[in-house]
């Protein structure tokens, strides 16, 4: 087992931690700070009613995951996440190494508020990955005069999920940080083709939930793909502050790379340590660590997205 797992806060152990001790993070945070406090894990558990936890419709009788509702954050919560990240990215920022990457999963409501916290406490903000997954965020009618304005969408249907890619400033050259930190660029996914940022991705499979019941579990086939690219050299450690329910662990589990995860909620802690292995075990016959690009290319790409693909980058 290459991965060591921590039941405790994120923002204490961070400061536990020497510096430097980190090649690359990966994670997804509760950028909507409210829906995992305990409060509104209680209302999920309990039924989610009137919290910030919102259950889908049905979609062709399968029943949806929950969804946390960002839109019903007021001024006072934007600025409370605007001093969250800052401070978040402070800490995160003295235990990885210079030149190291992080990929921090987002929604579109919320990135700008991430992306200015995270460079104000010294992350470069080197890009954004767009994980193609058709999700059931907006494209609604307006509320209750869905007849008057039938030709109106009043948000777009998001059919992405961004993921800032941030850096922390390189200590010299790409080159010379490369050699002395083994970071600062990204690793390709082949001689051919370098890392990519629209990603074809899915909802996460069943089979994947079936395993574990967190509800922001990500896929496996995207998870590997950045957790890869992470390691330019393929040396050195992963961390995920934010846990949950393993993936970013299991996703690194598979291709060889050494991590650490720390998860605040008992529940979702113990989940993880059962379903990390599992994970890990998973589409082994059909794919090889070595090739995520496999993986993520053979990803079935959905209606919506495959004229957009098609002879231009895959
Ligand atoms: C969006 S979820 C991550 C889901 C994960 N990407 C997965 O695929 O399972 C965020 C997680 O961070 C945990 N969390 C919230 N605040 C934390 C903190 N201060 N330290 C550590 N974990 C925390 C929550 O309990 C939640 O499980």
């Amino acid at each position: 087992m290459t991965y060591i797992l921590h039941h405790t806060d994120c923002i204490e152990w961070l400061d536990a931690q020497p510096e430097n001790s980190f090649e690359a993070i990966i994670t997804d945070p509760p950028y909507g700070l409210k829906e995992y406090s305990i409060d509104e894990q209680a209302k999920l558990r309990n039924g989610n009613r009137g919290g910030m936890w919102r259950i889908p419709p049905t979609l062709n009788g399968t029943t949806r995951a929950p969804l946390p509702r960002f839109t019903v954050l007021d001024e006072d919560d934007l600025k409370s996440l605007y001093q969250f990240f800052f401070i978040w990215g402070t800490k995160a920022s003295r235990v990885v190494v210079p030149g190291a990457h992080m990929f921090i999963a987002t929604n579109t409501f919320l990135s700008h508020i991430l992306c200015a916290a995270l460079t104000d406490s010294g992350w470069e903000r080197r890009g954004e990955v767009a994980r193609l997954v058709q999700t059931l965020r907006g494209g609604d009618r307006p509320k209750n005069a869905e007849e008057e304005f039938s030709d109106v969408t009043v948000m777009p249907r998001s059919a992405w999920e961004p993921w800032e890619l941030l850096r922390k400033p390189l200590d010299g050259r790409v080159q010379d940080n490369l050699r002395r930190w083994k970071t600062g660029g990204l690793r390709r996914d082949s001689p051919e083709r370098p890392f990519t940022d629209i990603v074809p991705s899915e909802r996460t499979p069943q089979e994947e939930r079936k395993i574990v019941n967190h509800p922001s579990l990500k896929p496996q086939r995207f998870m590997r793909y950045i957790v890869r690219a992470a390691l330019p050299l393929g040396e050195g450690r992963i961390l995920d502050p934010f846990m949950g329910g393993g993936s970013t662990i299991a996703a690194a589990e598979y291709i060889g790379y050494t991590s650490v995860g720390v998860e605040i909620d008992q529940h979702y802690y113990d989940l993880a340590v059962n379903a990390i292995p599992l994970l890990a075990n998973l589409y082994k016959e059909t794919q090889s660590a070595n090739s995520t690009e496999q993986q993520v290319h053979a990803t079935p790409v959905t209606a919506p997205f495959a004229p957009l693909l098609q002879g231009q980058l895959f």
